[in-house]
């Protein structure tokens, strides 16, 4: 099962993912994960990528995309995959066209006061990129992770300026590709307004009810991992 998570910065692509991965055993590919991975280390692909991500630009999908194909041919994607960030440029869904067959859109749809607000008091692990919240998901000890104990800390990218140039390409660059996939029919919008602390909180529900459909026809034809095999 191929799917990608769509929708516009901070709606909570990367913590429905986490949950998914859980859920559905997928490997989980966050194309900003990858580049923070890469600036980090220093890689010539992190200094390309670091001016683009701190200005809240796109970086260039010629990049982007070989840096995608790179990632798709591991082998942890063999029982399928789910893409985080990617693709978010028409150039870059056509490209992605090229290589597999993708299942299913999830569309995460979100108020922009719920974002803002979410995106304000988000913190990450530095070490594993366990995604925290300082209301909705504080770590049980201030500034560590639950999970391997590394620092938590701010997204550089977080400052106001520079995430609203981010909601700006979004709305320009990647908000177009609801109609590329709609058109697909394999679109899929999904309500995530609600807090995950909100006895109400329904969104990993509502992405089950669609998943379920597909691996259940994605184990019904064992043909599938050859034909993704074929395609990349
Ligand atoms: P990327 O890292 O992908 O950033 P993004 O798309 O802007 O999305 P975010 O990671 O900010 O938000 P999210 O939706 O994952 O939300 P999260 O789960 O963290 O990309 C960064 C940069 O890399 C881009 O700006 C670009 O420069 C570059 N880039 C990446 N991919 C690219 C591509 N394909 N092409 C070109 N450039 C690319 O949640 C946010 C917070 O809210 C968290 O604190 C979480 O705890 C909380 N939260 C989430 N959901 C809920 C909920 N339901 N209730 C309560 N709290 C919630
Ligand atoms: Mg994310």
């Amino acid at each position: 099962m191929k799917i990608v998570l769509f929708g516009p910065p901070g709606v909570g692509k990367g913590t429905y993912a986490s949950s998914l991965k859980t859920i559905y055993n997928l490997a989980h590919i966050s194309t900003g994960d990858l580049f923070r991975e890469n600036i980090k280390h220093q890689t010539e692909l992190g200094k390309k990528a670091k001016a683009f991500i701190d200005a809240g630009k796109l970086v260039p999908d010629e990049i982007t995309i070989s840096m995608l194909k790179y990632r798709i041919s591991a082998d942890d994607t063999k029982k399928g995959f789910m893409l985080d960030g990617f693709p978010r440029t028409i150039p870059q869904a056509e490209a992605l066209d090229t290589l597999i067959d993708v299942d299913a859109v999830l569309s995460f749809e979100a108020a922009e006061q719920t974002i803002l607000k979410r995106v304000e008091g988000r913190r990450i692990c530095r070490k594993c990129g366990m995604i925290y919240h300082t209301k909705n998901k504080p770590p049980l000890e201030e500034g560590v992770c639950d999970t391997c104990g590394g620092e938590v800390y701010q997204r550089e990218d977080e400052r106001r300026d520079v995430f609203e140039m981010r909601i700006k390409a979004y709305n320009e660059q990647t908000r177009p590709l609801i109609g590329y996939y709609d058109k697909k029919n394999i679109l899929y919008r999904i309500d995530a307004n609600t807090d995950m602390n909100n006895p109400e909180f329904h969104v990993i529900d509502d992405c089950r009810k669609i998943l379920d459909k597909y691996l259940r026809n994605y184990n019904r034809d064992s043909t599938n991992v050859e034909e993704i095999k074929d395609k990349k």
